[in-house]
């Protein structure tokens, strides 16, 4: 009797340590993610909070097939490194995942500007630009030791309307395929000419794509619950099927704010089980902003429980 009880414990003990240890409770717990590099401010790695209960991207910002900041001009796909290399560096990233077991890093192609000019998606040809961006991008992959990718193109010349989603779409195929990333995802934010780029990528090559990192920073300053609550609901539709995530932005400067609700809309969200993740631009404001990366820690303690 008392060994029976015994072997019963112990191997309920040992069901439940191999559920605790299995992948796949680690893919539905929360996720969090956050970009950082792209205003050389000297944050590091190590500066963010990190909740060992979830599971936490860091994004480096940015990779952009430009020139150079001083004279920027674009290289049809042939990809270099905007990011801040001295603080953000292949150890530092081999340093933060080796103590750090939830943690996966990725870059993102793209952003909003390069020195002072507006970075735009500009590729010859589809493949060219595809065929430049795997050899690029490949290299800096393996460099820096990187788990995936990040779509953040956000200004776009007059091409034809095939061409960003082929671009887009044959390139995380293929790095797919290559085994050099595990996840890819797509930044959009609500502007029609952005929506109409991303939303014809999604149609064909959405199930190639694991998050949305919707930009809902990219509303109104003063958004409230409700109204971010619909942005919400109009999203999901138009990525259907896709784990939209949603975000704020460390200065507060637009979208809901913490300060405005933030983390209620999170809540709702999370009772109604749409909760996929919470992403921050950028981790250089938190930290300039001094605070000790609370709303990090509120976001991740919120997903952790
Ligand atoms: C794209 O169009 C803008 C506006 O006309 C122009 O200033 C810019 O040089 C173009 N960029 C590229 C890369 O073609
Ligand atoms: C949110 O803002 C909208 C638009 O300004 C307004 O109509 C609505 O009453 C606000 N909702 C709440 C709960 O404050």
């Amino acid at each position: 009797m008392e060994i029976n009880k015994l072997f019963l414990i112990t191997t309920l003990f040992i069901l439940q340590s191999q559920l605790f240890l299995s992948p796949i409770q680690s893919s539905n717990s929360g996720l969090f993610r956050e970009y950082i590099g792209a205003l050389f401010n000297n944050v590091k790695f190590s500066d963010v909070p990190i909740n060992p209960n979830i599971d936490f991207h860091f994004i480096l910002a940015f990779a952009i097939d430009y020139t150079s900041i001083s004279s920027p001009s674009p290289t049809n796909g042939q990809f270099n490194i905007f990011w801040d290399t001295d603080n953000l560096s292949p150890s530092q990233v081999s340093s933060i995942k080796n103590q750090h077991s939830n943690v996966k890093v990725a870059l993102s192609i793209g952003g909003d500007s390069v020195g002072d000019s507006k970075a735009y998606f500009s590729p010859t040809s589809v493949d060219s630009w595809v065929s430049n961006s795997i050899t690029s991008l490949t290299q800096i992959i393996k460099q820096y030791n990187l788990d995936g990718i990040d779509i953040d193109y956000e200004h776009f010349n007059n091409t034809d309307p095939n061409t960003f989603p082929e671009c887009i779409g044959q390139l995380i195929t293929k790095m797919k395929e290559n085994g050099l990333i595990s996840f890819a995802s797509i930044a959009p934010f609500d502007d029609d000419q952005v929506q109409s780029h991303y939303l014809a990528l999604w149609k064909t090559y959405g199930n190639l794509i694991d998050y949305v990192n919707f930009q809902f920073y990219g509303y109104d300053q003063g958004t409230n619950v409700s109204q971010f609550m619909a942005y919400f609901e109009t999203q999901s539709s138009n990525y259907n099927g896709g784990k939209v995530l949603v975000s704020f932005i460390s200065d507060g400067s637009r979208g809901l704010s913490p300060e405005n609700g933030f983390f209620s809309a999170c809540s709702r969200l999370k009772d109604q089980q749409e909760l996929h993740g919470i992403f921050v631009w950028c981790a250089d404001t938190s930290k300039a902003k001094g605070l000790g990366f609370g709303y990090e820690k509120q976001s991740q303690a919120l997903l952790a429980n």
